[in-house]
């Protein structure tokens, strides 16, 4: 079931990703993402920035999920669990997803960064693309229009920049619940699935490939990463439908 949110929600829920747009501004701006930094640094700077404004890490705990950060690197798609381990290096392709859960609303946001001054031309597409697809992804989202032509936007996208869909990922319901309906798929014909309507809110999140797209789960259970060990990148925000578009909540 698809829930529309109250306007008393929407309030709560703006507020929540306010704070992520917020976190993302302070990681960038203190230059917390660079050569020699643990990704268990990047999910402490994460974790206390949250609990200094009285919310909550969304991430930590959900489905045993140990962080309040997923730190993927390169070949990993999603769901990298930070560890003191693994430093950043130059040359790396690293994406940070966050989610906050503040007074019980729920935001998740995700962004790719490259590590040093200049990507090489497939890295810089490819971060491109993800992007672009999510821009035009939400273009076509609007209270009246079907959940697919999210999708079939998002496919194009992909196709135009030359990369690949990561098929078994997609966006999602959000707000109340990190994961609520309905799933949000990466790809597909355009005119099917639910009426898109005014007051739902999901988390858009094209998930692309430089290479073929197959992806397996690593052995900590959790990371995702390309099966051909290609770069992979993820662009991701919380959205709300409304009458005649939409507002992109994870944004300042
Ligand atoms: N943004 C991630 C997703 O939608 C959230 C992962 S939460 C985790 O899949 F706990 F599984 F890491
Ligand atoms: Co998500």
């Amino acid at each position: 079931m698809i829930h529309i949110k109250t306007p008393k929600e929407i309030e709560g829920i703006k507020k929540s990703c306010k704070l992520l747009a917020e976190l993302f501004l302070k990681l960038e701006e203190e230059g917390i993402i660079k050569e020699g930094v643990s990704t268990k640094e990047v999910d402490r700077f994460v974790e206390s920035f949250i609990k200094e404004r009285g919310a909550r890490p969304a991430f930590l705990g959900y489905m045993g999920y140990p962080a309040a950060t997923c730190v993927s690197l390169n070949d990993e798609v999603v769901h990298g669990i930070p560890t003191e381990k693994r430093k950043i290096k130059k040359g790396d392709v690293i994406k940070i997803d966050s989610g906050i859960n503040l007074d019980g609303f729920i935001s998740d946001a995700a962004r790719t960064y490259y590590v040093g001054d200049n990507p090489p031309n497939l890295i810089k597409n490819l971060m491109a693309s993800v992007r672009a697809a999510f821009y035009n992804g939400i273009s076509e989202a609007k209270d009246g229009k079907k959940l697919s032509d999210i999708s079939h936007a998002i496919e194009e996208t992909a196709k135009k920049y030359g990369v690949s869909v990561i098929k078994e990922l997609g966006g999602h319901g959000v707000g109340l619940r990190l994961h609520e309906d309905p799933f949000v798929p990466n790809y597909g014909p355009p005119g099917r699935g639910p009426v898109l309507k005014a007051g739902m809110v999901l988390a858009i999140e094209p998930m692309f490939s430089a290479g073929s797209g197959a992806i397996y789960t690593k052995k900590d259970g959790w990371t995702i990463a390309t099966r051909d060990g290609a770069f992979a990148a993820h662009y991701e925000n919380t959205i709300l439908i409304t009458k005649d578009g939409v507002e992109i909540l994870t944004e300042l």
